[in-house]
């Protein structure tokens, strides 16, 4: 028989799903819902506090992340235990602690409330985890987590939109996963539909190529100048060449993609179609044309 609080819940997530925009507004109505019904967390709260799922926060109140939906985000995000691991919001720790406990990764989590924080590590120190695991009382939009090479999120779309800026000045290849909620304007690379009303997204914070760089190595010795217009992990471009032919023309391409400093598009002249696959590293993008390793390609921006 469905119990009330999964009714409700139920009742909650589809409202949440239904209206992705309003997220904050409507997870804190669940939230007020389901504290006015007195549901409290069985699994997390402890003697010291009674974990209420209305339980406060600044810009949303909390409600968790369930434990197989965290292990579902950890294993999307590709975790390995180099990784360092930040949890923006962090609620009772489920994110963070999970990480450590199956990946053996350091990891963090910045959440408002000081008392779910007291608790998060009280929970650290059950799991323990708590040698690999730091909680933080600290403001999300405040705090610095520039180190984290996995971020993960469950704040709605408004609040991940906010953080969008900080987040695409992250290292290039950070990846960031979001339980039920998008970014707007930013695609993600990859999206999940887990169960029901609840699906998780991975983007991957690409490098900045944009811009104007000259390439060298291509075929016939040629340089040209490749113009690339990078709209998040997506990118177009020209390449201004007499590579393919003997007048200098100008080949505009689509569909480039960067993941992290992964950089691939392909471009063709009247007779010939390339593939570029490299890398963007210190400043300089490096690869080679058709997977063949006799044609490396270098680009650099101009010299000033
Ligand atoms: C929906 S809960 C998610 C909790 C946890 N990340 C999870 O997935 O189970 C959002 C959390 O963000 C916290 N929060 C809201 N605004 C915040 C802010 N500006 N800075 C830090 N934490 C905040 C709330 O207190 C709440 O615990």
């Amino acid at each position: 028989m469905i119990s009330a609080m999964t009714l409700i819940l139920g009742v909650a997530l589809t409202m949440v799903v239904l209206h992705k925009t309003r997220a904050p507004l409507l997870l804190g109505l669940t939230a007020l819902l389901l504290s006015l019904l007195g549901c409290t967390s069985t699994n997390y709260g402890d003697d010291q506090f009674q974990l209420r799922m209305a339980t406060h926060g600044k810009d949303i109140m909390w409600m968790p992340t369930k434990v197989e939906t965290t292990h579902e985000m950890l294993t999307l995000a590709g975790v390995r235990s180099t990784d360092i691991l930040y949890d923006l919001g962090s609620g009772d720790g489920v994110i963070p602690i999970e990480a450590a406990k199956l990946y053996g990764v350091r990891a963090y989590g910045i959440e408002y409330n000081p008392n779910l924080v007291a608790l998060s590590i009280r929970n650290a120190q059950r799991a323990k985890v708590h040698n690999l695991v730091n909680f933080k009382q600290g403001d999300i939009f405040v705090e610095d987590f520039s180190q984290a090479t996995v971020l993960t999120l469950f704040l709605g779309e408004s609040l991940n939109t906010r953080l969008m800026p900080t987040i695409l000045k992250m290292k290039p290849g950070t990846r960031v996963v979001s339980n039920t909620f998008r970014m707007e304007s930013w695609i993600a690379d990859r999206e999940i539909k887990t169960r029901p009303g609840e699906t998780i997204y991975l983007w991957i914070v690409p490098a900045n190529i944009d811009g104007l760089w000259v390439m060298s190595g291509l075929p016939k010795g040629d340089t040209a100048n490749l113009v690339i217009r990078q709209k998040k992990q997506l990118f177009d471009g020209s390449i201004d060449t007499s590579m393919m032919s003997h007048a200098r023309r100008t080949i505009y391409f689509e569909d480039g993609r960067i993941t992290g400093q992964h950089i691939e598009f392909a471009f063709k002249d009247s007779q010939n179609s390339y593939i570029f696959k490299g890398q963007m590293s210190a400043g300089q993008l490096t690869g080679i044309l058709n997977n063949d390793p006799k044609l490396p390609v270098i680009a650099n921006r101009p010299r000033r």
